[in-house]
């Protein structure tokens, strides 16, 4: 598990005060959360979830406020767990809190309705890793799976595609825009549907979420 944890107690604590810095992240995580919860909403409510990587949970008022009734979450890091542990909204908020790669996750076939992964897709350099996660979001997931990720097609995206990206390593590495074209190709070819997109800053930002579904 060492080689997926990249955030010690610290750094995860760091993480989560990051968040809650400055007025410009504090409305990220604002639009962030709107997003998702448009999403939850046009997947019909669902009432099982994953949120994975859920780092220290940010995402989880939203999951409750949208009628989530059980939620599981997981992370390749013990540090963001122990912080997250601490943001708890209740006994089945989430339900299990699980140490396991998101390549390989450590949880049943179908286990939610709806699986999430948040901020995580774009650090991902190689074209085999992206698939894995996906088939992984896809096995465990009865229907929907959400992603969020840079994307081009606004004024910080095509600027940052003018410039060289980062070096190919594979995991999780830093992080890169990817153009809207190759990663709507790549969800169809891990067998999902695109049912919408979500942009957080709309033609300015490079964050979007997309809700997927599956057979
Ligand atoms: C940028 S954070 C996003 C966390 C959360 N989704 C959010 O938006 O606040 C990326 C997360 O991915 C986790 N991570 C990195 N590699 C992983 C892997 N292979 N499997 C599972 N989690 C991983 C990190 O520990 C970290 O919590």
């Amino acid at each position: 598990m060492s080689n997926i944890d990249h955030y010690s107690r610290d750094r995860a604590r760091h993480y989560q005060v990051h968040h809650d810095k400055s007025l410009r992240t504090r409305l990220t995580t604002w639009r962030e959360r709107a997003c998702l919860r448009h999403a939850l909403r046009d997947a019909g409510s669902p009432t099982t979830a994953l949120d994975l990587p859920c780092g220290t949970g940010r995402f989880w008022p939203v999951f409750a406020e949208a009628g989530v009734e059980s939620l599981i979450a997981g992370d390749g890091s013990a540090g963001m767990l122990e912080v997250a542990a601490g943001n708890r909204l209740g006994p089945k908020l989430p339900e299990r809190l699980v140490e396991t790669s998101a390549f390989d996750m450590d949880l049943p076939d179908q286990c939610v309705d709806f699986a999430a992964c948040m901020r995580f897709y774009h650090h991902l350099a190689m074209p085999g890793d992206r698939q894995a996660l996906l088939g992984e979001l896809k096995r465990v997931s009865r229907r929907h799976a959400a992603v969020s990720l840079w994307v081009d097609g606004n004024l910080a995206g095509n600027r940052r595609l003018r410039k060289p990206p980062p070096p190919d390593e594979p995991g999780y590495g830093k992080r890169r825009c990817r153009r809207r074209e190759e990663v709507e190709a790549e969800f169809e070819q891990a067998g999902f549907r695109i049912v919408r997109a979500y942009d957080v800053w709309p033609l300015i930002y490079m964050w979007r979420l997309y809700l997927l579904e599956h057979d």
